[in-house]
């Protein structure tokens, strides 16, 4: 006799629960999206000890009648495709129809539901995969389905199950994620008695951040559009303070995906604005024609795969990289006369004007210049292969009249030392010549350094340092990536260190501040971090250290110099940390604050 045999269908179920089923947070998203695909306009979601002890949840949506609720706990029943073809463009969220079975087989599974516009219900009530019983029930219209004791039968699965308060953060998080890719849809979680999240439908993405997250100044608005692609969402500004970690959220047609594509653009777009943000909050949303992506390559639909992985890539990459450098300098809002001398007024730019205010970054960017394929002229310009099809080999990178927010400025004067003053046509610039500096020279130095090193300059006499044991270390182990930035450090015996060249740009009076500091900073540096990433510290620092100084009178010729090699940065309205390089008081608050209209 032979010793294949086909295993038994509720065993089968509970291998595939395996794939499909983690934990309890697959199962409330697995039930959440059955609801979302039933076109629910709301969804009920209530967990008890981290959804281990029961999952519930109701939703107002298309609901079953009893046949389908029968057919429902098949393996391999679905209403969502039919045939081969099907596969090439989906567009709901589920397609298996193996999710409900594999958590039937797993639980006390309880399944209510009455299809729209008819008088009764059908109630089932299956254990471990085995149906106990079919009945006829009242209960609104739509579908509830209760899930007790997830892998009770499945002891081994159980153990790896963390602790309560574990589990249910990652039911809240599912929760949140699905409320964020569908605002039309109301949503309720509530977790051991809690109520955890309680938002009613809303019209747009925003209305459902603020109804998450509340006021967020920090976000700032991402839209693109290309070759029928588009992106849009918020992600965090580029700021001296705040949280350098946060939620990464990143949707492909409204479904919770985890891309490495897409996480690098992320990472990428962040790490040329800055040397700062690691792991920066994002909520972006990827809208791709479903026969061009193929959502059916993970156990849990947790991935996806592009047919243009690097369209897609320059996509995400361009788009942040705009939203980062190009979004619009702080606009200045004057106050005349509602300030009562005696009431000093917060300053809400440190080290600049009192009394300024930012508008609130909400509202949508006044520039936009995508729509049109021209935008993307300089996506293809960096693809090779995506975009040949398209590609005008006639684009500039980033020629100057590809910055909108930064004009042709006319320098007036400096300001105690410290900042230019400058004018366009659109208004007034108040402009940190430090940190200005310091951007144009941390974006020359990464340029230059994708080709080659930098200048160096021999020192008349070598410099002697004493440095702390670590940070002399720091900076010996580095010696390599310092050589390409023009720095020649060698051991000194002791607790010192020889310097015997310094970058050309670098004042040598500076040299000594300028390595401390670098010690410092690789120091204090995650020891497998990136070499890229000590690079990009390196030139930080050393573009801080030989920007001009704030207290320092500059000519005009000077002040005009910056600001030109300003507007020819794409990153022009931050300082690689992330502090902002200009002001703006516009010609409209100028004139409104004279009464001219
Ligand atoms: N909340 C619900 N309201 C109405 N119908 C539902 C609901 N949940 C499930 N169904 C029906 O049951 C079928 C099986 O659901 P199941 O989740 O097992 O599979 P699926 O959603 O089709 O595919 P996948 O396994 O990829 O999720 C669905 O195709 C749908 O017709
Ligand atoms: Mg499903």
């Amino acid at each position: 006799m032979g010793r294949i045999h086909r295993l038994p269908e509720d065993l089968a179920n509970q291998i595939a629960a395996g794939e499909v089923v983690e934990r309890p947070a697959s199962v409330v998203k697995e039930l959440v999206e059955n609801a979302i695909d039933a076109q629910a306009t709301r969804v009920v979601i209530t967990a008890e000890y981290g959804g281990k002890k029961l999952i519930r949840v109701e939703d107002d949506g298309i609901g079953m009648d009893p046949e389908d609720a029968r057919l429902c706990l098949d393996r391999h029943a679905t209403s969502k495709i039919r045939r081969a073809d099907d596969l090439a463009a989906i567009v709901t969220l589920g397609f298996r129809g193996e999710a409900l079975p594999s958590i039937a087989s797993v639980s006390h599974f309880r399944l209510r539901t009455r299809a729209r516009g008819s008088e009764s219900g059908t109630e089932i009530r299956v254990n471990a995969g085995i149906i106990e019983s079919v009945v006829e029930a009242g209960g609104p219209e739509g579908t509830m389905i209760e899930v007790a004791d997830v892998f009770y039968n499945l002891p081994a699965r159980r153990k790896f199950l963390k602790s309560d308060a574990a589990e249910a953060a990652q039911v809240s998080r599912f929760v949140t994620q699905l409320a964020l890719c569908y605002p039309e849809v109301g949503f309720t979680l509530t977790s051991s008695g809690k109520k955890i999240i309680a938002v009613p439908p809303v019209t747009s993405l925003s209305d459902r951040l603020y109804q998450l997250y509340g006021d967020r100044q920090d976000l700032i608005p991402v839209e693109r559009e290309f070759g029928g692609v588009r992106l849009h969402g918020f992600i965090a500004a580029l700021a001296e303070q705040g949280p350098v970690r946060g939620p990464q959220h990143v949707f492909v047609n409204r479904r919770i995906v985890k891309d490495r594509t897409i996480a690098h653009a992320i990472l990428d777009s962040y790490s040329v604005a800055t040397n700062k943000e690691r792991s920066p909050e994002v909520h972006l949303f990827l809208e791709v024609p479903p026969d061009r992506v193929d959502v059916n390559v993970h156990p849990t639909k947790a991935e996806v795969r592009f047919r243009e992985q690097s369209m897609i890539h320059e996509v995400v990459r361009r788009a942040l990289g705009d939203a980062l450098g190009r979004g619009p300098a702080p606009e200045l809002t004057l106050r005349t006369s509602d300030v009562l001398p005696g009431h000093p007024m917060q300053p809400s730019i440190p080290g600049a004007l009192a009394g300024g205010s930012f508008p609130s970054r909400w509202q949508a960017p006044s520039v936009r210049h995508e729509g049109s394929p021209h935008s993307f002229d300089t996506i293809v310009r960096h693809d090779g292969t995506a975009g040949t099809s398209v590609a005008n080999d006639r684009a500039e990178p980033s020629s100057r009249t590809d910055v909108p927010n930064v004009r042709p400025m006319i320098a007036l004067g400096q300001f105690r030392d410290t900042f230019i003053i400058a004018m366009d046509d659109e208004g007034l610039c108040i402009i940190d010549q430090h940190v200005a500096h310091e951007r144009v020279l941390f974006e020359r130095i990464m340029e230059r350094l994708t080709t080659q090193s930098l200048e160096s300059q021999r020192l008349l006499i070598p410099v002697v340092m004493e440095l702390p044991p670590a940070e002399r270390s720091a900076l010996i182990s580095k010696a390599e990536a310092l050589a390409r930035f023009g720095f020649e450090v060698e051991d000194f015996g002791g607790d010192s260190i020889k310097v015997t060249a310094v970058p050309a740009l670098l004042d040598p009076n500076e040299c000594d501040t300028a390595l401390r500091a670098l010690a410092e900073d690789l120091e204090g540096l995650d020891r497998g971090l990136r070499i890229e990433d000590s690079l990009k510290q390196i030139a930080a620092t050393t573009a801080c250290h030989a920007a001009v100084k704030a207290h320092y009178p500059l000519t005009l010729e000077k002040m005009h110099h910056i600001l030109e090699e300003l507007r020819a940065t794409a990153y022009s309205t931050v300082c690689p940390h992330g502090r902002p390089v200009m002001l703006r008081i516009t010609r409209r608050e100028i004139e409104k604050n004279f009464d001219r209209i």
